[in-house]
């Protein structure tokens, strides 16, 4: 298929990085379309760990365009240190790769706001990656951002940023934070915009081209879609739209573009940051989870909650998002868990749903419906066929599938690149 969204079914850090640089190998060009930085997209090529934040993960891949869309908040200093390290690194991104000149631009400022308004929020506080996220998403929205194409003309960017500047300011005071120098943010602005020009590109007008010369393309969504500003975990959530939802305004591609949608779910859950997780376990199976997936933020280094596999969901972002198959990562790390659960459905005072509340007082309240399933001890790091795997995995497998009601089509059973099992008929492999 000539277009397929790949985007986490989770709340993030489902091993999208992993999947999407698989089909990278059979594709044209990779796409981010929202988040920025706080993604932190990890790929393994034999003993070389990359971890992406803003560059799509079809990086590493020698021949294929990368293309950050006008959906992606980009932060144009931590941009160019990621090209810069995979040069150091013999990767070389020339003529591979193409930011938006409609992408809205990250400062330091909305970084400081990021924390400014966590600080405010005290015990409220969303736990964000502090990357400025939010606050560039909300001057996106009231229209007091600046895009990527800004960066190149002075006389766009000075009213703004002074505009900006002054108003901001008077919050990081409150927030007992410094400051920020508007000649300074101005000149450092300026001249990222020169390092930045050789990139910068009409991204809409180039995809919509490649689009209809029938070019492969892979969409690849950050975060996962828990985390969705609408159907997520509000407002325990990220700013954008995490799923295929968020491919048009991200792109500028028509939305029936669109041909394939791949829901990536890792077999257990987890969570970095404060909000609700029915399923979260600070027992040992979900020690055992955290220390077995060295479920360490790639971002900030923050722990990850961990939890068992959450049905709800999952069904929520296969069926809103039309998810056409699933990659179910990690099974590997189940290895040695007696008894397994999987969470069908949440109650909320003796009341049965089976999709995720609205409100935030709702979600406190579910708790979740468990199925208890049988563990297996044998380590899964060597198999590659379904068939070979025991036969308590393989139920297990069966079980999730059948709950989220969409075929797993992969399975990850170790970070390594060639460490899966391909559940597709043959036809469609090659
Ligand atoms: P923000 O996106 O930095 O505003 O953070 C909002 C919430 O999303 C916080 O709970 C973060 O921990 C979470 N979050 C943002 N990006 C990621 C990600 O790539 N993986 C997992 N969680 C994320």
């Amino acid at each position: 298929m000539s277009v397929t969204c790949v985007f986490g079914m989770q709340w993030g850090d489902e091993g999208k990085g992993r999947i999407v640089d698989l089909i990278a190998a059979e594709s044209d060009v990779v796409v981010r379309y929202q988040g920025g930085a706080n993604a932190g997209h990890t790929v393994i090529v034999g003993d070389q760990k990359y971890v992406l934040h803003l560059l799509p993960s079809g990086a590493i891949r020698p021949g294929v365009l990368n293309v950050i869309g006008n959906g992606v908040v980009v932060d144009p200093w931590t941009l160019l240190d990621e090209v810069e390290e995979l040069k150091r690194r013999d990767i070389d991104l020339s003529g591979r790769l193409l930011v938006s000149d409609r992408a809205h631009v990250i400062f330091p400022y909305h970084k400081l706001m990021d924390r400014a308004l966590e600080a405010l929020r005290g015990d409220a506080s969303i736990g964000t990656t502090s990357r400025g996220i939010g606050p560039a998403y909300a001057d996106k929205y009231t229209r007091d951002g600046l895009r990527v194409a800004d960066l190149l003309r002075a006389e766009e960017l000075r009213p703004t940023l002074l505009r900006n500047l002054t108003s901001r300011n008077e919050i990081l005071r409150k927030a007992g934070l410094e400051p920020i120098d508007p000649q300074q943010t101005l000149d450092d602005a300026l001249a990222v915009g020169r390092r930045l020009e050789p990139y910068i590109a009409d991204t809409v007008t180039k995809l919509n081209e490649l689009w209809r010369a029938g070019k492969r393309i892979l969409l690849e969504g950050a975060q996962g879609f828990a985390l969705d500003v609408d159907q997520g975990s509000y407002p325990y959530v990220t700013s954008s739209s995490c799923g295929v939802n968020g491919v048009g305004p991200g792109t500028g591609l028509p939305p029936k573009a669109v041909q394939r949608v791949l829901g990536i779910v890792k077999a257990y859950t987890t969570r970095v940051g404060a909000g609700p997780f029915p399923t979260e376990d600070v027992g040992p199976a979900g020690e055992h989870m955290g220390v077995r997936g060295k479920e360490v933020g790639a971002t900030t280094g923050r722990k990850r909650r961990c939890g068992w596999f959450d049905a709800v969901v999952a069904r929520h972002a296969v069926r809103t998002q039309g998810v056409d198959a699933t990659a179910l990562m990690k099974l590997d790390i189940l290895s040695g868990l007696d008894r397994l659960k999987v969470c069908t459905a949440y109650e909320i005072d003796g009341r049965r749903i089976d999709v995720p509340p609205a409100s935030a007082a709702h979600w406190r309240m579910c708790r979740p419906v468990y199925e208890s399933l049988p563990g297996w001890r044998e380590d899964l790091s060597g198999i590659r066929r379904f068939d070979d795997l025991p036969k308590e995995a393989r139920a297990y497998v069966r079980f999730v599938e059948a709950q989220m009601g969409v075929p797993v089509e992969t399975i990850s059973v170790g970070a390594e690149r060639a460490r899966f099992i391909d559940l597709r008929p043959a036809a469609a492999r090659a």
